[in-house]
């Protein structure tokens, strides 16, 4: 496995390894096992002639002023070694200032998908997302790219992004993985105290019974968005409800009479972390 921080060593290294298919997976490292079932997923779609290439870059384009860019884990060591057990075979994880300009003056503005769900709480987070991700397709070159359905939003905007822009790379959108007790692993799960923690698992629990309650006929977002927020107010008390969403999954906008699925979302405030969740109704 290789590791650089420089576009430099990046570009060098990508034209000798000229595989048959080349797989990027963006994080921002931090890496537990749902960053790891994505490395995994990369190696299976890349096939052992095949590259796939890992970037660990915290990037605070997409953090606001209030939110936790200084704080957020840097754990570079342990990310290595878990890129390494899931066969990746190139990291790049640069520093800030390999990746912007200091006076940088383009970005890129998703104007849709990006208004719903956490874009509403957190102005300009997706253009930081948004634009990151496109310079590092630009620089990775990759045919192939892989996303988390946990972060159910910022895939659907991605997949906008290679549509409206025509980039010349297959997404490959992976499901969520889970701690034993249905929480979606985070990197900012480590931010909770061993209260919130216990708590914490309500979010999934109550999007599993909106679910259920869909299956046996309960169709009205209104309806579903209320069993969700009692069943998080009465089970994990120490939540601060951000928003709860059944939207159309194509669009993320209010379901309409062609919404052919529908995904409910929501964020959920625990002191100083801030958790998401997602479920597709079917
Ligand atoms: P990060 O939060 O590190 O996530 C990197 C990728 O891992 C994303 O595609 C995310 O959806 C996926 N992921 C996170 N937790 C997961 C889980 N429990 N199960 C499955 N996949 C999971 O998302 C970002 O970084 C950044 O916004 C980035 C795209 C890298 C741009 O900076």
């Amino acid at each position: 496995m290789n590791v650089t921080n420089t576009i430099r060593q990046l570009r060098s290294w990508s034209a000798v390894n000229k595989g048959p298919r080349r797989v990027f997976v963006p994080t921002m490292g931090a890496l537990h096992q749902g960053h790891a079932a994505l490395i995994h997923a990369a190696r299976e779609i890349a096939g052992q002639s095949g590259n796939v290439i890992v970037s660990i870059f915290v990037n605070p384009t997409q953090f606001g002023p209030n939110e936790d860019f200084e704080k957020y884990p840097r754990t570079l060591v342990e990310d290595l070694a878990i890129c390494r057990d899931h066969g990746a075979d190139m990291i790049f994880a640069p520093k800030v200032d390999e990746i912007y300009p200091p006076d940088r003056s383009v970005q890129i503005t998703e104007t849709s998908l990006s208004k719903a769900l956490c874009g509403a709480t957190r102005p300009g987070h997706f253009e930081g997302v948004v634009t990151v991700v496109t310079k590092l397709f630009n620089l990775v070159q990759a045919d192939d790219a892989v996303f988390g359905k946990k972060d159910y939003q910022q895939l659907a905007i991605i997949t906008r992004l290679v549509r409206d822009l025509d980039f010349n790379v297959t997404l490959h959108g992976i499901d969520t993985v889970r701690e034993d007790d249905g929480l979606a692993m985070s990197s900012r799960n480590r931010y909770l105290s061993a209260e919130e923690r216990a708590q914490a698992p309500a979010l999934r629990a109550a999007l599993v019974s909106a679910r259920e309650a869909w299956k046996k006929g309960e169709s009205d977002p209104d309806a579903l968005e209320k069993l969700i927020a009692d069943h998080i107010k009465a089970h994990a008390p120490l939540g601060r409800i951000d928003y709860i969403s059944a939207v159309d999954a194509s669009n993320l906008q209010a379901i309409s009479a062609t919404t052919q699925l529908v995904v409910v979302a929501v964020a959920v405030f625990f002191g100083k972390a801030r958790l998401i969740d997602n479920i597709e109704l079917k």
